[in-house]
């Protein structure tokens, strides 16, 4: 018979599942500052569906996603899992994990009890009209970010997923290495090689904004190894240096400009400093290339603050591809270099199974490396989520503890 809890460090046989886990929850009345948002408690396990797998979670990758959902903003992501008959009282946040799988519904066949895996975030209905119809399920109506829009994630001793979404992990590394970089990594995947003609080609200049982030610095290591040339755009020299560690070859200091928000309107005289500070820093794009090349893909995320030069500095039918605005959401658009220039503006969202499979496969074979920028133990899942939300993070991607031996307490950057 065995136990109804165990300890975090302390592994279950194999195949034996207990009745409760830990958990570090976000409740509706605790939304704000994150650091207080996550508290750990004990929790009923889920029954597995059919078509699930229950994963018991060694280590689990940190994403700015549940930053937001501590906050309770831009939505109560306790509400959003209501649309998928789970529970609204509390969210099990989690985007990212290394681990074993411990259990599978009756229908699953490409996974087994035992299996050492690293789970993609990305779930639909598996009976969705669109994804039935054979169209890419990131553009299902059902498609949402697991352990963001949906609860059990991977803060907690076992999480519950869709089989579809285990990977195998890469044996060559550590459980905390293997849960770094599947998010941002298939996400960046999808970016640069997701929406044709714009993917990275041989000779590409592609200007990555935030590359020394968990986003930027596998977006380097992809655009290096599909023959592009990443330019990345940092707030220092050490990250710049950094970036280049990765494959860069050179970057740009945003420090050194001003111009950064919404443009003042276009008939406003100070039009024209926005206009000299967006000159300026193609400039020192176009220095950083070598080449004086602009940028066929623009890798956006920050937003309102960035969109106005991303568009600038596009090459005439490049694309500017944006995942998120972490600086705000109302950017503008100077439509003369849309159109004049034959510039494009795409959203992307998350992957598909096939995309990260592809970026798995590229860690696997050690084409990418994850950037593991620190590690911290699982009584500090709010703090890591306060200093990322604060900005205060180290370079590259941050994991949490949850089965490995748990590190010691305020481990600072
Ligand atoms: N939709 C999706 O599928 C998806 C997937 C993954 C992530 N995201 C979102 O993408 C965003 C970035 O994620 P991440 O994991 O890369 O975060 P991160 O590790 O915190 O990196 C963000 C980077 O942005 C840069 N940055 C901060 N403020 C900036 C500003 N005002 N202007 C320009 N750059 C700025 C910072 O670099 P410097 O200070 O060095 O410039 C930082 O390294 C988050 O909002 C996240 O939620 C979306």
């Amino acid at each position: 018979m065995g136990k109804d809890l165990y300890e975090l460090g302390e592994i279950p046989p194999v195949g034996e599942v207990p009745r409760q886990m830990y958990a570090s929850l976000v409740r509706p009345e605790r939304y704000g500052e994150p650091e207080k948002a996550f508290q750990t408690e004990i929790i009923d396990i889920p029954e597995v569906g059919p078509n699930e797998a229950l994963v018991m979670v060694m280590a689990a990758g940190v994403n700015f996603n549940n930053v937001w959902a501590a906050r309770g903003i831009p939505v109560d992501v306790t509400k959003t899992q209501a649309r998928w008959g789970e529970p609204t009282e509390f969210h099990i946040g989690g985007s990212d994990a290394s681990g074993v799988v411990y259990a599978v519904g009756p229908e699953v066949t490409n996974v087994d009890v035992g299996d050492r895996v690293v789970v993609h975030a990305g779930q639909w209905n598996l009976d969705d009209p669109k994804v039935l119809a054979g169209i890419d399920p990131g553009l299902a109506d059902s498609f949402r970010v697991w352990g963001y829009d949906t609860c059990w994630g991977s803060f907690a001793q076992f999480c519950l997923v869709q089989a579809h979404q285990c990977l195998p992990k890469a044996e060559h590394l550590t459980w905390e290495e293997a849960a770094a970089p599947t998010l941002t990594g298939s996400t960046a995947y999808r970016m640069l090689f997701g929406w044709p003609p714009n993917t990275v080609r041989e000779g590409d200049v592609v200007l990555v904004w935030g590359g020394s982030g968990g986003l930027g610095s596998l977006a380097i290591q992809l655009v290096t190894h599909a023959g592009g040339k990443a330019v990345a755009v940092v707030s220092s020299k050490e990250k710049g240096e950094y970036c280049r560690s990765l494959g860069a070859v050179g970057y740009v200091n945003r420090t050194n400009f001003a111009h950064w928000g919404v443009p003042p309107h276009w008939t406003d005289p100070a039009w024209r400093d926005w206009f000299e500070g967006a000159k300026a820093f193609g400039k020192a794009l176009w220095e950083a290339t070598g080449e004086k090349k602009s940028p066929a893909i623009v890798f956006e995320h920050p937003g309102e603050d960035t969109i106005p030069t991303s568009i600038f500095v596009a090459d005439r039918g490049g694309m500017v591809v944006i995942c998120a605005g972490t600086t705000g959401y109302s950017a503008t658009v100077d439509l003369r270099y849309l159109w004049n220039m034959q510039k494009r503006l795409q959203g992307s969202h998350l992957f598909n199974d096939e995309q990260a499979a592809a970026f798995n496969e590229l860690v696997i074979d050690a084409k990418v490396r994850p950037t593991l920028g620190k590690v911290y133990s699982f009584e500090e899942t709010g703090y890591v989520h306060q200093l990322m939300g604060d900005g205060k993070l180290p370079e590259g991607n941050v994991v949490i503890q949850v089965n490995t031996p748990q590190l010691g307490l305020k481990d600072l950057p």
